[in-house]
């Protein structure tokens, strides 16, 4: 049996749960979680923001930890190494998105926290696949963050080909925006951090952006114009889309990876006559992650994280929902 803790309704607390995770796959390994980092997809989950949770839910999609056990197919991970898991823990392996390496784009992929139990547990189980091993030299305790908020704003770079001569901002500087600052930063971009937090202005100027603006002030944003080839949104809220949009230059990009649940009011026009481009993306592909983990080793990006022990979840969730996190909350085991 796998000890975990488990949600049985939305907005419920998170209780001790048991369940038996069967015989083990031959692509399978199963991980001993020494740390797990709380997204805030975790709690859109637990609270069923989007529809479809199925309870009891163990959340948990950011885990750092080492091989206990692995499946007869398994030869690239060994018992005792180091690894992460992130928002998908199996791609069929067989479709055109993963026999093309977009692994995270395959329309079967199992979801670690979407009818499969996560990492806010002693175990968790995982295709061997979705599974990466950690550099020797990275940080183990806040290494989990960059599994799922890291990926997330680390693979738009490599897939729209951010250069460092680019001008970009990053809303909202939360568990991913803070992940994005630093890495837009080291790329060499001039960073912009939109915020609504006066306090998180001074901090993003620390973690390498190269000046703020009020997420929410539209005259401040309004007189940006024309400014960014690239804009990433990792705010969950609906903002002034349209004056973030009239910020990119002629062929910029409004990149989405917060789940904003309202539709987007945006003016095709403002979009027609610069060629500009509204898109978005998931996490990313176990390759971009290694990738990623590479290069926040050598750059020495770190998620800025809080820790808690796995018996005050219930307190780290709501230190989550309170908008207080700083700026990662991870479970230390
Ligand atoms: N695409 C993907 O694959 C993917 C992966 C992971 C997460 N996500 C999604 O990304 C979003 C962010 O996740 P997270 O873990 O970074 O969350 P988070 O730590 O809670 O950060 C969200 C940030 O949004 C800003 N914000 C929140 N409420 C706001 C408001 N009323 N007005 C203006 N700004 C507001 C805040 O930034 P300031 O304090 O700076 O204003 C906050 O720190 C979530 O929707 C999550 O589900 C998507
Ligand atoms: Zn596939
Ligand atoms: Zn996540």
């Amino acid at each position: 049996m796998i000890k975990a803790y488990a949600v049985n309704e939305p907005k419920g607390k998170l209780e001790p749960f048991e369940y038996d995770p069967g015989v083990l796959r031959d692509n399978e390994v199963e991980i001993d979680v020494k740390f797990c980092g709380v997204c805030h997809s975790d709690l859109s989950m637990m609270d069923n923001e989007w529809g479809f949770s199925q309870y009891p839910l163990v959340p948990g999609h950011e885990v750092v930890g080492t091989i206990s056990s692995f499946g007869n197919n398994v030869n690239n991970l060994k018992v005792g190494d180091y690894v992460g898991l992130g928002w998908h823990s199996g791609y069929c392996m067989s479709c055109t998105s993963c026999m093309s390496g977009d692994h995270n784009l395959c329309s079967s992929a199992q979801a670690t926290i979407v009818g499969h139990h996560g990492g806010f547990a002693e175990q968790v189980r995982a295709q061997a696949a979705s599974v990466i091993k950690l550099p020797d030299n990275i940080d183990r305790e806040s290494a989990g963050p960059l599994f799922c908020g890291g990926i997330t704003v680390f693979n738009p770079l490599i897939q729209f080909g951010i250069k460092p001569t680019d001008k970009v901002g990053v809303i909202g500087i939360g568990g991913l925006g803070h992940m994005a600052v630093q890495f837009l930063n080291a790329w060499g971009c001039e960073v912009t951090a939109f915020t609504s937090s006066e306090k998180k202005k001074t901090e993003a100027l620390k973690l390498g952006a190269d000046q703020t603006l009020d997420s929410r002030n539209q005259s401040a944003i309004a007189g940006a114009a024309g400014q960014f080839d690239f804009i990433i949104s990792t705010v969950n809220v609906k903002l002034d889309w349209n004056t973030y949009i009239s910020t990119l230059k002629p062929k910029g990009r409004l990149h989405f990876v917060g789940a904003t649940l309202e539709p987007l009011d945006i003016a095709a026009f403002s979009l027609i006559g610069a060629q500009r481009s509204v898109s978005g993306s998931p996490v990313g592909s176990p390759e971009t992650i290694s990738k990623m983990l590479d290069f926040a080793v050598q750059h020495n990006i770190k998620p800025v994280i809080e820790k808690y022990s796995f018996d005050k979840i219930n307190e780290a969730i709501e230190k989550l929902r309170s908008g207080k996190a700083h700026y990662r909350i991870v479970l230390e085991r």
